[in-house]
């Protein structure tokens, strides 16, 4: 007796959870990068003013993360988390209700473990009593880490299994109170592919350990996410950390970066449609910091809310295409918006280079007719472009350009040009190959 075994074919579903919330990338901003556990209502409430009065809450910014610590080591008696009445002497409600008067909204961290990175009360076994105290609270969005896992007997679950935990609660919750959603920021770390799964859990996903302030940090980051941009589409975002804008002299760790690196890492993860998460001391914020911070043509790409899809290399710049290189990821990227085609040219090199590129390499881009070009760093039109583009850039400089047709190929300039942008099996009618 022979008994067959049929292989079931499984598809993967990857739809995104698409419950309402999330539908674009998350803006706004965390205490972490600048002070770590080192804050208090006032100094939160001095971010929040200085939110809107540099006008970052108008341009998209509504809420600010409270990262680790801001509860007691201790839960009460009856399991509930204590607010610090130290760094909260009003209460975390009154708190979030000063927020309220900005236009922010209070978002929450916790911890999928026994307990956050820093020590403080992880949600494991609590989630369902926990999210009700955070609404209770008045925050509308949890940050939620992977620190103090409990053994395996005790879960049975993998990664995504104990992720899941804090979703059903969500989502019980949600039923059960007739109330929208908590927005759920997944925080593995990008250890088992959250960009596979996480959006059938969360709204978004670190993709990586945590950000450091210097450059080869957001190299490796981008390098990351240059094989991994498929994955955000609406209502599932690749996270690919905290900002470190501003953090040049400051922050905790202390950074380092140029204005063109700061540049460079704020085009990269609007146009990469990261959420962007503001992690900087502003009340000190120097006029570039606010300027990159503020960029509109970048936010408006970041918030596009007809297109979700994140841009995408179309040419590796050092190395062959496809591998994986940390310190000089892929540096000639375009995808399409609302607005034009998006391009971002990044200088990977420690040195300023000239950088070169055919439009038609961009398959959001139509062989045979002119484009305008708008550069979304200096806000003007800068002329048409033909066939190509050639620019300058400083040492890990970038350039964020839109184009947008503007009609076919005609005139002098054109007749000097071969009849196809691209080489290969351009043919006359008769079928004779045309030579370039
Ligand atoms: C982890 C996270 C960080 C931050 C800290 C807080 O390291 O990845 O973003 O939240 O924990 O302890």
């Amino acid at each position: 007796m022979y008994s067959i075994l049929f292989a079931a074919a499984f598809t993967v579903s990857v739809a995104a959870l698409n419950n309402g919330v999330g539908k674009l990338p998350f803006l706004g901003y965390d205490t972490w990068n600048a002070f770590a556990c080192d804050y208090d209502a006032d100094k939160v409430l001095a971010q929040a003013q200085a939110m809107k009065k540099h006008g970052l809450v108008d341009a998209g910014y509504k809420h600010i993360i409270l990262d680790d610590c801001f509860t007691l080591r201790n839960r009460s008696k009856d399991g509930k988390l204590v607010e610090d009445p130290d760094k909260f002497p009003d209460g975390i409600k009154a708190f979030n209700k000063q927020l309220n008067k900005l236009g922010i909204n209070g978002a929450a961290y916790s911890d999928a473990g026994y307990q956050t990175c820093a020590g403080y009360p992880g949600a494991y076994g609590h989630e369902a009593q926990d999210l009700a105290t955070w609404a209770e609270w008045g925050f509308d969005y949890v940050k939620y880490d992977n620190c103090y896992i409990p053994f395996d007997n005790v879960t049975q679950q993998n990664v995504k299994g104990r992720y899941q935990r804090m979703a059903d609660a969500i989502a019980d919750r949600a039923a059960k109170t007739h109330s929208t959603p908590f927005w759920l920021g997944l925080c593995e770390w990008g250890w088992q592919q959250p960009w596979i799964w996480g959006k059938t859990v969360g709204q978004s996903w670190r993709i990586n350990g945590d950000i450091k302030p210097w450059w080869d940090a957001l190299a490796a980051i981008i390098d990351l996410t240059s094989f991994q941009y498929w994955a955000s589409d609406f209502y599932g975002h690749n996270d690919l950390d905290m900002l470190e804008v501003g953090n040049t002299g400051q922050g905790n760790p202390i950074g380092n970066l140029t204005y063109e690196e700061a540049k460079s890492h704020f085009t990269a993860w609007a146009l990469l449609k990261s959420p962007l998460i503001i992690g900087t001391d502003l009340t000190n914020a120097t006029d570039q910091t606010i300027e990159i911070l503020g960029n509109r043509d970048l936010i408006k790409i970041n918030q596009d809310p007809h297109v979700g899809q994140s841009i995408s290399p179309f040419r590796w710049g050092i190395g062959p295409d496809y591998v994986s290189n940390s310190t000089h990821p892929a540096q000639y990227w375009s995808g399409p918006s609302s607005y034009g085609t998006v391009f971002m040219i990044l200088n990977t090199e420690d040195q300023p280079a000239t950088m070169f590129f055919n439009l038609t390499e961009s398959w959001d881009i139509r062989a045979g007719r002119v484009y305008s070009v708008y550069d979304m760093w200096s806000h003007q039109h800068t002329g048409t472009a033909l066939r190509n583009l050639t620019l300058e850039l400083p040492a890990h400089g970038v350039a964020a350009l839109l184009l947008n047709d503007a009609g076919p190929e005609t005139g002098e300039e054109t007749e000097e040009l071969p009849y196809c942008a691209g080489y290969w099996q351009c043919s006359y009618p008769n079928g004779t190959y045309y030579s370039n």
